[in-house]
């Protein structure tokens, strides 16, 4: 049987980066001032870490200015509250991202709820959230706008098709159920989002002409899930213990991909695949807050 075609997401980001980067080189030859983005870190969770210093290297990358704001995990809620405010303040601050997860006493939907929805380009604001599901402007979040643009980038086919979602995460796959479903060049899917709680899962993934995993276990999906031709995209991104590595982990997708790779039609990888793509997302959103595309500037 043919293999399925690997999507390469490391290339397609490399191709967006060099557009953007062209774009920021246009902003200042007419004189403006380079993207900006802000970084909230909270405490050292290793994972967050590292996602949060490749936030910053993109940026630099591609001629974006970044700030990096650290914060002790003893922080208080008011006191990070605080800290949104005066980044909402910033005349001179584009893009705030909070990286979560937060400590246990801080409540991660008050400080989605403080950040101004016009600097909120991570997307979880719930007014971006509401405005999506309502096809109005709307910074998207990161994740699933870069599984729309790789589905894009492949010319793969998505109307009419039955779109399995497993996991119904806020980050990923709450939203992407609501765009796939969407009336729009990558959408009018017909969703079904599973979740822990589903019955028949298997049945329910065999039925799925484009198979979207994001419930963050890995290597779960395997080969019985899969309806031959299939659209598998892994969104999984889990860190495994593996002493043969230098870092002392792996990462692992949540596709057992050795067992689909021959019954699919395509298959993004883990590492890149969707992974290159969400830093992508979240910079192309950060040029959008600059020219004030989404939510129109005053100045
Ligand atoms: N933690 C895991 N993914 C994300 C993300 O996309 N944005 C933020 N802010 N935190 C995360």
């Amino acid at each position: 049987m043919k293999m399925g075609q690997i999507i390469d997401g490391k290339m397609v980001a490399e191709s967006m980066k060099a557009s953007i980067a062209a774009e920021v080189k246009e902003l200042l030859a007419s004189g403006k001032r380079a993207p900006h983005l802000v970084a909230i870190l909270v405490g050292n969770n290793g994972a967050s870490e590292t996602y949060v210093a490749n936030k910053v290297k993109s940026c630099e990358e591609l001629g974006f200015s970044s700030t990096l704001l650290r914060f002790s995990p003893s922080i208080t809620e008011e006191e990070l509250l605080q800290a949104v405010r005066d980044v909402n303040a910033n005349e001179d601050m584009d893009g705030l991202i909070v990286q979560l997860p937060l400590p246990d006493h801080i409540n991660p939907d008050k400080v989605m709820e403080t950040i101004d929805p016009a600097k909120d380009v991570d997307g979880f604001h719930p007014i971006n959230i509401g405005r999506m599901a309502k096809g109005l402007p709307a910074y998207i979040s990161a994740t699933p706008q870069g599984v729309l643009d790789l589905l894009a980038y492949y010319k793969i086919e998505t109307a009419g098709k039955h779109c399995v979602v497993v996991g119904r995460s806020q980050i990923v796959g709450l939203p992407m159920s609501i765009l796939m479903q969407r009336n729009h060049p990558v959408g009018n899917c017909t969703v079904t989002l599973t979740h822990s709680r589903t019955k028949n899962l298997v049945e329910m993934c065999q039925q799925a002409d484009i198979l979207i995993a994001a419930l963050g276990k890995p290597e779960f999906i395997t080969a019985e899930h899969v309806k031959p031709g299939a659209v598998i995209i892994d969104v999984g991104l889990t860190r495994v213990e593996d002493a043969s590595k230098k870092s002392g982990f792996a990462l692992k997708g949540d596709v057992l991909f050795d067992d689909v790779i021959d019954k699919c039609a395509y298959i993004t990888p883990v590492p890149k695949g969707v992974g290159p793509m969400t830093i992508v997302s979240l910079m192309k959103n950060t040029l959008l807050s600059a020219k004030g595309l989404i939510y129109p500037k005053n100045n």
